[in-house]
């Protein structure tokens, strides 16, 4: 055995997967000159691979998942620990099983087996691949960002949210809350739909998620739960848009629920916290479906996942819960547009409305946040609607076209638990002023 051999063998996964000398020592000559063209290749980086700050996004009590933008087909690492040191961190690869996913422009990394309610460190890495052998893959060293944080969800974390909609692509008033977001610094924000306008091209939607026109780093140290809008859905890119915003796991929903990819329900200390999609805000009738939209059948098959949320111990003992849609569940202006016409478009939507609110009756719930309206309003609950419902604004900013309107201005949404009680506070962050105040005693009580 030649000494370029055994620093092969020594450096290799051959002699630890074996341990077996004879089988390796069988190698040919041509195996031999492989190995050793693979080991000479040096694979230098790109200048700057990452292109991206991370986006922390699908938190759950035991994994949160982070995507980011690249600059050349790479391979993508996160590195998790429990100091800012990076001490003995836990290394991932991209999700992906068998193959972990390899791309050119966004790379996703699942960081499981973490414990709830707990405050992590992370930092993201990518390393450019080539092929210096046939389809033998060798990655360059790997790039890593700069060191973050986040703190998992769960019954001990703190009951504190967000809430940010409708953003639109609109960087002004983006800035606006996401300078909110980061004042705030709950744990988790839910972005409550219509990040997109039409999204036609991956790059589309890298630009909206991953490299906004301002707030760079949004999601670096707060976790996305992103809840999509009727917007979300439009533009051939949008089909794909789980390439960028992932999904959750399948572990956390039964197989009759394989489609829901994006529905949740956590706890965030004492508030469960359940996302429903609503989907678009036209009937899939209308022509601009081309015949190939799905949401009616869609919002009927949140029904039995929506119900056995509630079956689970930590969701139905929770003392708050907050559900999450775009299109809102109810209107108080009678005539309001249903979304089960070929005129114009949902000012409500009937048929989740219908099939939803029952059951959020039902179980208590106190509050459902809604989207879609580009106008704050809360709606206090009635008799026989025992859920209020709040609205948030839009993206425009004091104008309804060229005509000035008070009534238009982004809101960051917050709840918190203080005193035994929900407190949510909507700020309004284009004037800088609380708009309203609300509060919610516990449901078991
Ligand atoms: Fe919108
Ligand atoms: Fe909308």
């Amino acid at each position: 055995m030649d000494m370029k051999r055994r620093s092969f063998l020594t450096g290799g996964a051959l002699l630890t997967v074996s341990g077996i000398v004879p089988v390796a020592s069988g190698m040919l000559a041509s195996e031999q000159a492989a190995h050793d063209k693979y080991k000479a290749t040096q694979v230098p980086p790109p200048d700057k691979l990452l292109d991206s700050e991370p986006l922390l996004q699908v938190p759950a009590p035991d994994s949160v998942g982070v995507s980011f933008a690249v600059n050349a087909l790479s391979v993508g690492y996160a590195q998790v620990a429990d100091n800012p040191e990076m001490k003995n961190a836990r290394q991932y690869v991209c999700e992906g099983m068998p193959l972990a996913e390899i791309h050119d422009r966004v790379l996703r990394v699942r960081m499981d087996g973490l414990k709830p309610a707990t405050k992590y460190w992370y930092r993201i890495g990518a390393a450019a691949v080539t092929y210096p052998i046939g389809y033998w893959m060798k990655p360059s060293p790997i790039e890593w960002s700069a060191v973050h944080s986040f703190t998992t969800p769960g019954e001990a974390a703190a009951s504190h949210f967000m809430v940010i909609n409708d953003t639109h692509a609109q960087w002004k008033p983006f800035a606006m809350a996401t300078e909110k977001m980061r004042e705030l610094q709950a744990p988790v924000a839910v972005w409550n739909g219509d990040a997109s306008n039409t999204s036609r091209t991956l790059e589309d939607i890298v630009k909206i998620f991953l490299k906004p026109g301002s707030g760079t780093g949004y999601g670096a140290d707060t976790a996305i739960l992103f809840n999509n809008g009727n917007h979300d859905f439009r533009g051939q890119a949008n089909i794909h848009l789980d390439q960028v915003m992932m999904t959750r796991l399948p572990s956390e929903r039964s197989p009759r629920d394989w489609a829901l990819h994006r529905n949740f329900a956590i706890r965030q200390g004492d508030i469960a916290l359940i996302g429903l999609d609503t989907g678009e805000d036209k009937p899939d009738f209308h022509p601009a479906a081309g015949g190939a939209t799905r949401f009616e059948p869609y919002r009927a098959a949140q029904v039995p996942w929506l119900e056995d949320q509630f079956k689970r111990p930590e969701i139905a003992q929770a003392p708050f819960v907050v559900a999450f849609v775009h299109i809102p569940l109810f209107d108080p202006n009678p005539n309001a547009n249903p979304g089960t016409l070929l005129e114009d478009y949902a000012a409500w939507q009937k048929q989740a409305a219908e099939l939803w609110g029952p059951i959020l009756a039902k179980n208590r719930v106190q509050l459902v946040i809604a989207a879609h309206q580009h106008r704050y309003r809360f709606d206090p609950a009635t008799a026989t609607r025992p859920w209020a419902q709040l609205v948030g604004g839009g993206p425009e900013l004091g104008f309804q076209g060229n005509t000035p309107d008070d009534g238009k201005f982004p809101t960051v949404i917050e709840g918190k638990v203080v005193d035994g009680k929900l407190r949510i506070t909507v700020h309004d962050v284009f004037k800088k002023r609380v708009a309203g105040e609300f509060s919610f005693p516990s449901r078991l009580g």
